[in-house]
């Protein structure tokens, strides 16, 4: 397994694979590694010939006062999990390779005026005015400023990304069609520990117990899914007997049915829809969704 920090270095080497034919699958991170990425990694060492693995805490895509700083970060414990699961290529640049006027001592306040210095990714408001983009305004333009950064160099065939930040994966689809981007975008499902909970890097700041809380996240997606699938459509219905699962001390930032493709939200839980959650758990933001097919 190789572990590259510089942009221009792996796409000579992705070049030369290209020439001989090799399919190549991408699976973009932020690191701290956990079984949801590895189900990433596993669908690409399924399909592609060589699988890289991004990992890069991208300062772009966190608010000024959001969790940049104390990020989890282990990158001795990702390389091992990369290199189990058949990594062929980890790629794992310093700020400064993807953004050259990135101060590494600087705040991140500091550095986020840098995003005035280069081209960067204007997603439509229609899909950033909802859900995640309405208490987080510039993350999607950073995510996907990042992942068009990553596609230029990497070149993959198909891209892998978790279905559980759902808004992230459509607005990434959509951004690939709209830009004539040569990379399938595959949407893997949610991986959840045994109680429900969805697994997600941010999970490392929950204790035991505000973990067991926090799987009734899932129990109230579980319920609404089970109440579609006996055939109630009126949202306020399902959603206001599904609360009732949610254990008191987690209050819910949003609760939404959207629209798979369009995100464009819905009085009725229809199939092709999916419904999303953000909820505080002591003040950490957790997310899950439940697509209704
Ligand atoms: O989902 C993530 O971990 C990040 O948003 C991504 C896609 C790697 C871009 O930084």
């Amino acid at each position: 397994m190789q572990i590259i920090k510089k942009a221009n270095e792996l796409t000579e080497i992705i070049n030369e694979l290209k020439k001989e034919g090799k399919k190549i699958g991408l699976v973009p991170t932020m690191g701290a590694l956990h079984r949801g990425h590895k189900s990433l990694i596993d669908a690409a060492r399924k399909d592609c010939d060589i699988v890289v693995v991004s990992i890069f805490v991208n300062p772009i895509q966190f608010g000024e006062n959001e969790d940049f700083d104390k990020y989890p970060r282990n990158f001795e414990k990702d390389k091992l999990v990369c290199k189990e699961a058949g990594c062929d290529i980890i790629f794992n640049p310093e700020p400064q390779e993807m953004y050259a006027d990135y101060k590494k001592e600087a705040s991140l306040k500091e550095n986020l005026k840098i995003k005035e210095e280069f081209y960067t990714i204007k997603v439509p408001t229609k899909y950033t005015n909802k859900l995640c983009g309405k208490s987080r305004p510039d993350h999607f333009n950073g995510v996907c400023t990042i992942v068009l950064k990553l596609f230029n160099i990497i070149k993959p065939n198909v891209a892998y990304f978790g279905q559980k930040d759902i808004q992230q994966l459509i607005i990434i689809k959509n951004m690939v069609k709209s830009l004539n981007i040569n990379t399938k975008i595959q949407g893997c499902p949610i991986v959840r520990e045994e109680s429900g909970l969805a697994l997600s890097s941010r999970n490392s700041y929950l204790t035991e117990s505000q973990k067991e809380k926090a799987s009734t996240i899932f129990k109230v997606l579980s319920n609404i899914e089970l109440m579609f699938n006996e055939g109630f459509t009126n949202k306020n219905e399902i959603f206001e007997q599904s609360k009732k699962l949610l254990h008191k001390d987690i209050e819910i930032e949003y609760l939404e049915v959207c629209d798979i493709n369009t995100l464009d939200y819905s009085e009725k839980i229809l199939h092709n829809s999916f419904v999303a959650i953000a909820a505080k758990i002591d003040n950490i933001r957790l997310i899950d969704n439940v697509v209704l097919s």
